[in-house]
């Protein structure tokens, strides 16, 4: 067959194609192990960055298993479940909001008045995380996550056990423009929400993000977080999955038993 003909040429073609999509394919089965692992020890990473535990040199599994337990809280209910359902999907550990949002049996439609967050489902239970100091909870860490402009936002609030004070927020998954509503995973802005308030005395939620600055002299600044400039879409976004997550649909059953359990202490 003489070298240029184009049967030839096909027949190297195809063979550099079949060998290439055999090391894609090997590449791709081999890495998703890794891959799964790196995604889990990010979120760990995450939680602890929400929860200020976490430094550079910090060995993150190892300081997450000492300082944080896991639960799973049933959110209609708004209690944590005593024991893990049979259902291998509730395992704190392997608990993936995506895939319990996608399941019927597992997540329930939110009505269109009250679909804040822009979710459509919400999963029924959810993987809270309690950062321990001396067997006692400090803070809680709530994963929350909702639409932004292009995106749908995924994060972490923290709160003191006071269950009223923000202690952190974090994003550890978005698409939103870097430079623009990306500026919500700034640690300046970050920084914005610690020391907040998200709920008044009574329990009543009062946090919300304005558009530009707070006012330090008003008497709303302690529940106020400035804007991102440039990103009022993203930022609402923020704001409206807040209101969701701590509100009434989201955590707010368990927020309640939580503070009667402390009125119930004093
Ligand atoms: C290419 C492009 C990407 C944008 N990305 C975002 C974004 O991620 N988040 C956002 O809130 N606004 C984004 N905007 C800007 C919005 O369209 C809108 O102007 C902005 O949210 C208004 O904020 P401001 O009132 O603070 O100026 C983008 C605009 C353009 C043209």
């Amino acid at each position: 067959m003489p070298s240029e003909s184009p049967r030839k040429t096909f027949l190297v073609a195809l063979g550099v194609c079949l060998v290439c999509s055999v090391l894609v394919s090997t590449a791709v089965v081999g890495l998703r192990q890794r891959q799964q692992a790196n995604r889990e020890l990010d979120k760990l990473k995450n939680i602890l960055l929400a929860a200020d535990l976490y430094t550079e040199d910090a060995a993150v599994r190892q300081t997450f298993d000492a300082k944080i337990h896991p639960a799973l809280v049933d959110l209609s209910e708004g209690q944590i479940l005593p024991e893990t359902p049979a259902d291998k999907r509730l395992d704190p550990i392997n608990f993936d909001i995506k895939v319990i949002a996608r399941d019927p049996k597992l997540s329930r439609i939110i009505p269109p008045t009250d679909n804040l967050a822009g979710i459509g489902r919400r999963p029924d239970y959810m993987v809270i995380y309690q950062v321990m100091e001396n067997e006692q909870v400090v803070r809680l860490i709530l994963p929350v996550y909702g639409k932004g402009l292009w995106s749908t936002m995924y994060g972490f609030i923290a709160l003191k056990n006071d269950i009223q004070t923000v202690t952190g927020f974090i994003f550890y998954e978005h698409g939103e423009t870097p430079g623009l509503g990306g500026e919500i995973d700034n640690p300046r802005w970050r920084a914005k929400w610690i020391g907040k308030r998200a709920f008044d005395e009574s329990g009543e939620l009062k946090i919300e993000v304005v558009k530009g600055t707070v006012d330090p002299a008003s008497s709303q600044a302690q529940y106020q977080v400035d804007g991102l400039s440039g990103a009022t879409l993203t930022t609402r976004g923020v704001d409206n999955l807040v209101q969701f997550w701590l509100g009434e649909n989201g955590y707010g059953p368990f927020l309640q038993n939580l503070r009667a359990k402390e009125v119930a202490h004093e």
